[in-house]
């Protein structure tokens, strides 16, 4: 029987494909997760154990509960002193996932072209496949920090373009960029009269330097799609919730999808995610300086290891470059998780730009992360 040529066509997921091999293996220290170590913080586990024990267990309105929403809406207001209408330029999502490529499906048709830069989340390129859209990649340099070129961007935009993906925080790079990047990036998408899909889902994990979101720019909600969830910051990724914020008219036409797919984002997590945005910011900030004490462990070692990277600025990843050591990507982790039993994800999950490259995710205790990296040392010694 038939499948379908558009799925059939899409490769499967690098991260995925690898962690194949892992499964199975004994005592493997994976920094290959893209998913915080911590459980959810007490305050929100009990939320939700509360919200199941009072019986909210329906349906809730299509772009979620009214409360979540407008909480969403303050937080902004009160961050960035931005007004979105909580009734209809809020919607809640299972999920940055589900939001990102509601938000694709909502602007693509067969042909069109979005951009975006590369190494990337796993996930955008095939979205836009999915919905019979094309990419176009603009490759970002360790060189530059990994921050994408203004005329990179602009040479990528035809007259087919209706979007350009960004993701700061990046994953898997680490990187954050300048007020003024993001500025000339939007000044691209109004010039042209196309979306900016900003996912910040690692918004709250800023580790060096100020934080900087799409929501800072003037006059950016005219061409703004802006993602963001609970997933990292809340570490909350089985919780399944996220939300898209922008102008009404592309609210209305991601909601029209949703409510014919997933209905509405699960009633428990919607609950929990308030108390999330009540009550846990200290919670998070105890979670963000241990990741920033991570980071520094990590990066100390892989300087001795002499293995060149871009520090990152927030989210928890590092992504150093390998070619020092004459493997691929795939060859390095393979023979890594092989000879040492670690596991890292290859570059050429995130794209060919990946290619030389290996994601170090953080979310492992200090411990795991020691030992791990005297034994990627080990073995890039033995390599060289
Ligand atoms: C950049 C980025 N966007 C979106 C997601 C998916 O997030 P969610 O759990 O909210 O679907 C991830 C998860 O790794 C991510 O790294």
């Amino acid at each position: 029987m038939k499948t379908s040529k558009k799925v059939k066509s899409v490769p499967p997921s690098g991260i995925r494909e690898f962690f194949e091999l892992v499964v199975g293996m004994d005592d493997v220290i994976s920094l290959g997760v893209g998913e915080p170590d911590f459980v959810t913080p007490w305050r929100i586990r009990e939320s939700g154990i509360y919200s199941l024990e009072a019986g909210y267990t329906s349906y809730t309105s299509n772009k979620g509960l009214l409360k979540l929403r407008k909480l969403i809406s303050e937080k902004i207001r009160n961050e960035y002193s931005k007004n979105f209408d909580p009734q209809n330029e809020v919607l809640i999502t299972t999920g940055v996932s589900e939001a990102y490529d509601l938000a694709i499906r909502a602007i693509v048709d067969e042909g069109d072209e979005v951009v975006i830069m590369e190494p990337s989340y796993v996930s955008y390129n095939p979205c836009v496949n999915f919905a019979g859209g094309k990419v176009k990649k603009v490759t970002t340099e360790l060189k530059n920090g990994f921050k994408p070129n203004f005329e990179d961007i602009k040479q990528k935009i035809t007259d087919k373009t209706v979007a350009i993906v960004i993701n700061y925080p990046n994953n898997p790079t680490g990187t954050c960029i300048s007020k003024e990047k993001l500025k000339n990036i939007f000044k691209i998408a109004k010039e042209n009269d196309i979306w900016l899909i900003s996912d910040e889902i690692y918004s709250d994990m800023v580790f060096e330097g100020e934080k900087t979101s799409s929501l800072e720019i003037k006059n950016a909600k005219d061409n703004l799609i802006l993602l963001d969830g609970f997933s990292k910051s809340y570490a909350m990724t089985g919780w399944r919730i996220g939300y898209a914020v922008g102008k009404e008219e592309i609210i209305k036409t991601m909601n029209k999808i949703h409510q014919y797919t997933m209905l509405c984002a699960p009633i428990l997590s919607q609950k929990a995610a308030i108390e999330a945005l009540k009550n846990a910011r200290p919670d998070v900030e105890e979670m963000i300086n241990k990741y920033r004490r991570r980071k520094k462990l990590v990066v100390n070692k892989l300087e001795k290891i002499g293995l060149d990277h871009y520090e990152p600025d927030g989210s928890f990843y590092v992504f150093p470059k390998i070619t020092s050591t004459n493997l691929s990507s795939k060859e390095f982790a393979e023979k890594l998780l092989d000879r040492k039993k670690v596991a890292v994800v290859p570059g050429t999950a995130f794209g060919e730009a990946g290619e030389g490259f290996i994601r170090i995710s953080f979310s492992t205790g200090k411990k795991e992360l020691n030992l791990a990296l005297n034994k990627i040392n080990d073995f890039v010694k033995n390599q060289r």
